[in-house]
Parts: C-alpha cells; sequence; structure tokens
C-alpha cells in the first residue's frame, strides 16, 4: 500500500496533475454494490479521489453477467472507453466481477479490448493495490520510453482466480450511503440452480464467522449506521459449513442484541431453506424489517424440478401463507423467470397461478437466459423467443396489476421512514423507505437524512406515499 501511493504521486508529478481520480461502475446485484465499496476504500487509501463520471484516471467496471443482456452492456461500455482512452492514453481501464470469471470473456477481451488495462475476479478483490501497483508500474515504463522517444506498450494484467476458501476480514470500505450498509454474512453458493451461473463465479458456499459478522455490525453501529442489509445468495444456509454451525435465526437474535442498529434486512431467501425458527424470530423482532424478497422463479413444479429448486408449486403456496399468518404486514417480493426450456404454456399458467395466489408487492420478472456451462443451457426445448416474449408481457402486465391493487394499503397510518435523501425532483421534499420498503416523499429538509421520523402517510400514489411529519399531522 505504502509503495503504491509513492508510484501514484511519482505519477501525479509526471502528468502534472494536482489529484488522480477513479471512478466505479457497478452492474449487478447488491454483493458487487458491496464489493464496489471495499473497492473504492482500497483506492481512497492509495491516495485516489472519487469522480463521478468516466473522465477519471482510473476506471473500474465491476461486472455481472447472470443474463446475457448484463455481458452486452459491458462490452458497448468498452467500446465507449476505448474512444476515450485514444484521448487521453493514460488513463486506466480495469475490469472485475462476475464476467471476468468466464475464461472465453477474458479471452475475448485480451483478443478484441486491448484498451483493457487489468483484469481480475471475484475472489482477490482484496489485492486490489497489488494489482493496480502492477499496472501503474507498467504506466510508469510506459512513461520512461515515451521521454526517450522509444515506443513501449504497457501490458494486461490480468489475475483471475478459480476459487477460493479464503475469506479476508477487515479490508477498508467507502460506504455509498452513511446511515445505512450492507453485510457480506456468506459468500458463494451451493445450490446450482440449473440455470444459474452464480455458483461458477463466486465459488462454494463459505460463512463468515458470527463473531466476524456481530464484530462489523458493532462498528457500522458506532459509526452511525441504522439499517443493515445481510447479504448472501442464500442466507437461509447461513452458518451450515461452520467449524461451530449456526442457524440465520439465531445470527438474526444476536444482531438483533446491537444497539444503534434499528431496520435489519437480508437477501436472500431461498424458499427450501426457510424455517418455522426464522418466521418465528421475524414475528417476535422489534428490528427486522416488514419486507421478505422470496424468489419463486417459476410456479410450476415441473419445471421448479428441471430448476433444481428443491420445492413444489403447493410447498411455497403453504410458505407464503405460513409468513403471513405470522407476519401480516409482511410484503412479500419476488423473481421470476419466463420461458425455462420446456416451459409449456400450462407451465406458465401456473406460474400466473402463484402469482394471483400469493399477491407479490414487486416482482422482477425475468427471460430465461442461456448461461454457457449451465445444465439448462443443454436442454433440448428451448422455447422460441416469440412464445417466451408473449408469456413475459402478459406476466409483467400481471405482476403490476396486482401490484397496484396492493399498493397503498398503509394509507392514513403513522409509519416510521428512515430519510434517505432529498427528493430529486423538490428541495423540500424528503423521500424514505417504510420497513416494508415502500417509498414515502414528505417536506422536510436535509438534516433529517439518516434518521428514523414518524411519518403520517396521507396519500397513495401509485407506487409510493405522499406523507406529512406525524407531529405537524396531528
Ligand atoms: N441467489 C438469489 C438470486 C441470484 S440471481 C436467489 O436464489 O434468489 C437473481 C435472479 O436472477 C434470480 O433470482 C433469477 O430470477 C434470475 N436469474 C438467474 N439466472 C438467470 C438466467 N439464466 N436467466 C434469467 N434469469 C436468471
Ligand atoms: Fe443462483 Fe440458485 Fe444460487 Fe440463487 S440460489 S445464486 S438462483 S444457484
Ligand atoms: Fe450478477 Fe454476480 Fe450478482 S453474476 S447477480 S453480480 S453474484
Amino acid at each position: 500500500m505504502e509503495r503504491c501511493r509513492e508510484l501514484l504521486e511519482e505519477l501525479k508529478k509526471a502528468y502534472g496533475r494536482e489529484v488522480m481520480t477513479f471512478h466505479i461502475e457497478t452492474f449487478g446485484c447488491q454483493m458487487n454494490a458491496r464489493d464496489s465499496e471495499k473497492l473504492m476504500g482500497i483506492l481512497e487509501q492509495m491516495g485516489y479521489r472519487e469522480e463521478s463520471s468516466e473522465d477519471a484516471d482510473f476506471v473500474l467496471y465491476n461486472t455481472c453477467t447472470v443474463r446475457e443482456n448484463a455481458n452486452l452492456r459491458v462490452y458497448g461500455r468498452l467500446g465507449q472507453l476505448g474512444a476515450y482512452k485514444r484521448k487521453r492514453p493514460e488513463m486506466m481501464i480495469a475490469l472485475c466481477g462476475c464476467m471476468m470469471q468466464e475464461k472465453e470473456v477474458v479471452e475475448k477481451i485480451k483478443k478484441s479490448y486491448r484498451q483493457v488495462d487489468l483484469i481480475f475476479g471475484t475472489h482477490n478483490i482484496f489485492k486490489l493495490a497489488e494489482l493496480v501497483y502492477t499496472c501503474l508500474e507498467e504506466r510508469r515504463k510506459e512513461a520512461k520510453a515515451r521521454a526517450a522517444q522509444k515506443g513501449f506498450k504497457g501490458h494486461m494484467v490480468v489475475d483471475v482466480w478459480e476459487d477460493t476458501s479464503q475469506i479476508v476480514e477487515d479490508l477498508p470500505v467507502e460506504r455509498k450511503y452513511p446511515f445505512k450498509s450492507g453485510v457480506n454474512i456468506m459468500f458463494g453458493c451451493n445450490n446450482f440452480c440449473s440455470y444459474c451461473i452464480v455458483p461458477y463465479v463466486r465459488g462454494r458456499e463459505r460463512s463468515r464467522k458470527p463473531e466476524e459478522i456481530l464484530k462489523e455490525v458493532r462498528k457500522l453501529a458506532a459509526d452511525g449506521v441504522v439499517e443493515i442489509m445481510l447479504l448472501g445468495q442464500n442466507v437461509n444456509s447461513y452458518g451450515k459449513n461452520l467449524d461451530t454451525p449456526m442457524t440465520f435465526a439465531r445470527l438474526l437474535e444476536e444482531v438483533e442484541q446491537i444497539d444503534g442498529i434499528e431496520r435489519i434486512r437480508f437477501m436472500t431467501s431461498h424458499p427450501k431453506d426457510l424455517s418455522q425458527d426464522l418466521i418465528n424470530v421475524i414475528a417476535r423482532s422489534k428490528k427486522i424489517c416488514r419486507h421478505l424478497h422470496l424468489p419463486l422463479q417459476s410456479g410450476s413444479t415441473r419445471v421448479l424440478k428441471a430448476m433444481n429448486r428443491h420445492y413444489t408449486k403447493e410447498q411455497f403456496l403453504e410458505l407464503a401463507a405460513r409468513i403471513k399468518e405470522a407476519v401480516p404486514e409482511i410484503s412479500l417480493t419476488t423473481d421470476l423467470i419466463v420461458g425455462f426450456p420446456g416451459e409449456t404454456e400450462e407451465d406458465f399458467e401456473e406460474t400466473m397461478d402463484v402469482v394471483r395466489k400469493v399477491g407479490f408487492d414487486s416482482a422482477f420478472t425475468f427471460i430465461y437466459s442461456k448461461r454457457t456451462g449451465t445444465p439448462a443451457a443443454a436442454m433440448e426445448n428451448q422455447i422460441p423467443e416469440e412464445t417466451v416474449k408473449s408469456r413475459f408481457d402478459r406476466l409483467l402486465k400481471e405482476v403490476q396489476d396486482i401490484a397496484a391493487q396492493l399498493s397503498g394499503r398503509d394509507a392514513g397510518t403513522i409509519q416510521e421512514v428512515l430519510v434517505e435523501e432529498v427528493n430529486g425532483h423538490s428541495q423540500t421534499l424528503m423521500t424514505g423507505r417504510l420497513s416494508n420498503n415502500a417509498i414515502v416523499h414528505f417536506p422536510g429538509d436535509s438534516s433529517m437524512i439518516g434518521k428514523l421520523i414518524k411519518v403520517y402517510l396521507e396519500e397513495s400514489r401509485g407506487f409510493y406515499y405522499m406523507g406529512k411529519i406525524a407531529e405537524q399531522a396531528e
């Protein structure tokens, strides 16, 4: 780290610059968002300053590969970056994240995107300082060669690890919000849903030790964080591989004890591992938010089996009913995939049926995307595009209609809002979220950001509420 800072200083002088800047663009899920905060922490410690645009000296894309269009976006953006770089040759371009764990992707970039300076993967983000150092050295050689009027082109630095059992603790972190934070409780995934690439790019499931998690949460609380989101691909299987196994429900109870933390969220819950014990803990808790993201994927038992999800339509319906009975005010959201290989019209109708029966407050709907190396990619009966598109449109409409019917059910009540930011459109309006994740706008000022404020929900306007601070409303 020290050597890195010195080298950066040297380059600043060589380029005649006051500061060297970085910009990180994050694609994909909460895991990547949290990784980016760690990458940011490391770059800040090295002496780089953040810059909001791609005009920076060091541009890093933290990529996602869960669906093919995620990859296509990155290639498109890389083309643009190449043009920037031709204007500013000292610029450095780096790629990391899930897409880089795929060998074919790295080969393609090496061949066709020579503007890239650095590639690393999901398992070695803690090595960022060292990797940037190597790149900067290449730059130094380049600068020297240029001064001596010799041609020299720095090498592309590539360091991608296949998998790791290593968990590196205590990395520096630069949080996006001062008052809320994600906390990784586990990494990787062992579920191998047949359509999903995540287990291949994020490696095997490994849980952090509870004492490390609790230490981090205590530190965050001392730092002013009031809301945390516990992160894992399947939080319900937390702790199974620890030396002293521990359940997710127990971990939640421990986190609940920490003073200063007012709200606890978590993501994602696999239906197959959601225990009654966990439901009871949520029901009893004062801090666990009234929102559960419970990915259904498909409503057809036959398709669920082919997806390797390990639950049936009936089991999902029964689980959703049990959750709603124990926590009636809970908001349930989900993920749905349309057009999985072999999905018939009847299978699709089963999905529509579950959507109608459960009543999700919102749902992410995805068109099935073939991911190389996953079992589903090799399945026969891939569904024609037009059929999938028509099903997707029908599902989206159903999901939106139901969400619209369910929205606004808290209008006329007083609820606690965690104030997140000044509203984009009006400086006198603040925007925050209810425990169930619904958005609320109300008149206030920026001193309220990061605080929990009681708000009277005057009116529902589709997907958000307009409110008033409760004292004023009374
Ligand atoms: N671990 C989480 C989700 C990770 S990926 C879970 O199990 O729910 C987020 C979502 O992307 C998934 O829930 C799924 O709906 C969707 N997804 C994953 N792979 C996909 C693929 N090949 N095609 C379309 N959608 C996919
Ligand atoms: Fe993918 Fe399934 Fe793991 Fe989620 S649980 S990350 S969908 S393999
Ligand atoms: Fe994408 Fe990787 Fe997350 S593939 S969805 S960023 S785990």
